[in-house]
């Protein structure tokens, strides 16, 4: 019924998100369906959307809007609502923006074939059902945008922490792993189609777990399938990072010495109001193990500022965690109340607007200055970086990431996207790193070529 019809999908919020409009993208040209790029020639409109704060959300009504208008002019476009506001907000979605056609939560994906024929009857389709199953783990996601080096696959999905801040617990459900064998096929086809790098996804990592396998000894396969795609993953939990992947990062060269490695505060009290089952000290003795054990390892964290009943002295606990750690980058935020979570229902969003954005200003401003002290001792040091296409400031330019996970930009010269090159730091800012590119590697052989000059 619905073939031949052509339909745009835009993304907003984590990488999750991202991976999962792979999926739909599957799914829907097994119908026989066409991918558009632009939202002018499509037929359907799918906005994969994000509650995680309240700006991200109102992204998504302001686009909204646009696309009303595009209807206007075109009676017959359908437009379909997916992802987390969907399971958030669900046929209230209908009723606010009445140019919503279709509601669709991130469990029900395989649905979305029935739900457009309804639509095609002329009535309103929601779905919004969670699943305690539901993995994808058969569908093998279609990757119609991305740099065709560089690949996520999401081996878990939902979410138990139940941080009380975070939505995420209601718009994902339940914490379930996926089956290893489908991971391993997954990357299996990227290999195929030329991928060189892996970025493994779930909302906690760590709590991995199919059959007797758990998230050490996944890595250890996936990093075995081939020397020559580097693997990363995204994220893990302090309260239960676990120990043996560190020895194992520092032991594979496939394995890159970059961990993201999500804070929230550096103060113990506010840290149990958030419901972050770890201490300072503890966050802290995790950072000062993952530095000694894999040398050279690249941290980066998420923060939130102005969480409920935050005081000063709160917040300069995460300055000084901040200062002690010195991250390679942070994911920034001012804390956004959400409704359904604990935070809603127990404490009061009682920091004003002004103090949240003072603070998340400070924090910024000495994240950026060390992301620049950090990059300027960068300058000498050799570093494999995999190219990931042509840089943005030159056709003549590459522009890549190290191990690390910096960007590096270097001259093209003979190199092309997907090399691996040896490429030595002349200049830094604090988010860009510049190189100078001596020569293309295998991964395999570069363990055997000293990295830090
Ligand atoms: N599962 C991931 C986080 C996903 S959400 C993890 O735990 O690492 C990404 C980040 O958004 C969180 O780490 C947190 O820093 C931020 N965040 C979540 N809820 C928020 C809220 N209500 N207000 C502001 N930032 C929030
Ligand atoms: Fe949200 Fe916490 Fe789960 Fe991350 S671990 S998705 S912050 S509830
Ligand atoms: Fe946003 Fe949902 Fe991801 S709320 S951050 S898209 S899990």
């Amino acid at each position: 019924m619905s073939e031949q019809k052509k339909f745009y999908i835009e993304t907003y919020g984590c990488q999750m998100n991202f991976a999962d409009s792979e999926v739909v993208n599957s799914i829907l040209m097994k119908e026989g369906m066409n991918p558009v790029q632009e939202p002018e020639s499509a037929d359907i409109i799918f906005v994969n959307t994000c509650s995680i704060r309240e700006n991200a959300e109102s992204r998504v009504w302001n686009r909204l809007k646009e696309f009303r208008s595009l209807k206007k002019t075109r009676r017959d476009l359908t437009v379909g609502v997916l992802g987390c506001m969907a399971e958030r907000i669900r046929d209230n979605i209908l009723d606010r923006e009445k140019l919503v056609d279709l509601v669709v939560g991130p469990d029900a994906y395989r649905d979305i074939p029935n739900l457009l024929s309804e639509v095609e009857d002329g009535r309103k389709a929601v779905n919004v059902l969670l699943s305690l199953e539901e993995t994808y783990a058969d569908i093998s996601p279609v990757r119609t945008s991305g740099n065709g080096v560089s690949a996520f696959v999401s081996i878990m999905r939902g979410c138990d922490n139940m941080c009380s801040f975070c939505v995420v617990p209601f718009t994902r459900g339940r914490e379930r792993s996926r089956p290893v064998q489908s991971i391993l096929r997954e990357i299996e086809e990227l290999n195929e189609q030329g991928y060189k790098e892996v970025t493994l996804l779930g909302q906690n990592v760590n709590s991995y777990k199919h059959d007797s396998v758990d998230f050490t000894s996944l890595m250890e396969q996936v990093s075995r399938l081939n020397p020559e795609i580097r693997f990363r993953f995204s994220s893990p939990h302090p309260k239960d990072f676990p120990l043996p992947l560190l020895t194992l990062i520092a032991e594979r060269t496939n394995l890159c010495n970059y961990i993201h490695i999500p804070a929230q505060s550096g103060s113990s009290s506010m840290l149990e109001r958030m419901r972050r089952p770890y201490t300072r000290e503890e966050y802290l003795e995790l950072i000062s193990l993952m530095k000694k054990t894999i040398p050279g390892v690249s941290l980066s964290t998420d923060i939130i500022a102005g969480f409920c009943d935050e005081t000063e002295e709160e917040h300069q606990d995460t300055l000084s965690l901040m200062s002690i750690v010195e991250y390679d980058l942070a994911y920034m935020f001012a804390y956004s109340e959400r409704e359904r979570t604990l935070a809603h229902r127990k404490f009061e969003d009682n920091v004003p607007e002004e103090v949240k954005k003072r603070r998340l200003t400070e924090i910024i401003t000495q994240q950026m200055s060390v992301q620049l002290e950090n990059n300027k001792k960068e300058i000498g040091r050799r570093h494999v970086v995999l190219a990931e296409g042509t840089s943005k400031r030159s056709d003549q330019q590459l522009s890549g990431r190290t191990d690390t996970n910096k960007v590096v930009v270097f001259d093209k010269e003979n190199y092309s996207k997907g090399d691996y090159v040896i490429v030595e730091i002349t200049e830094s800012t604090s988010a860009t790193l510049i190189g100078k590119p001596l020569q293309a590697v295998t991964l395999s052989e570069f363990s055997h070529i000293a990295v830090y000059a």
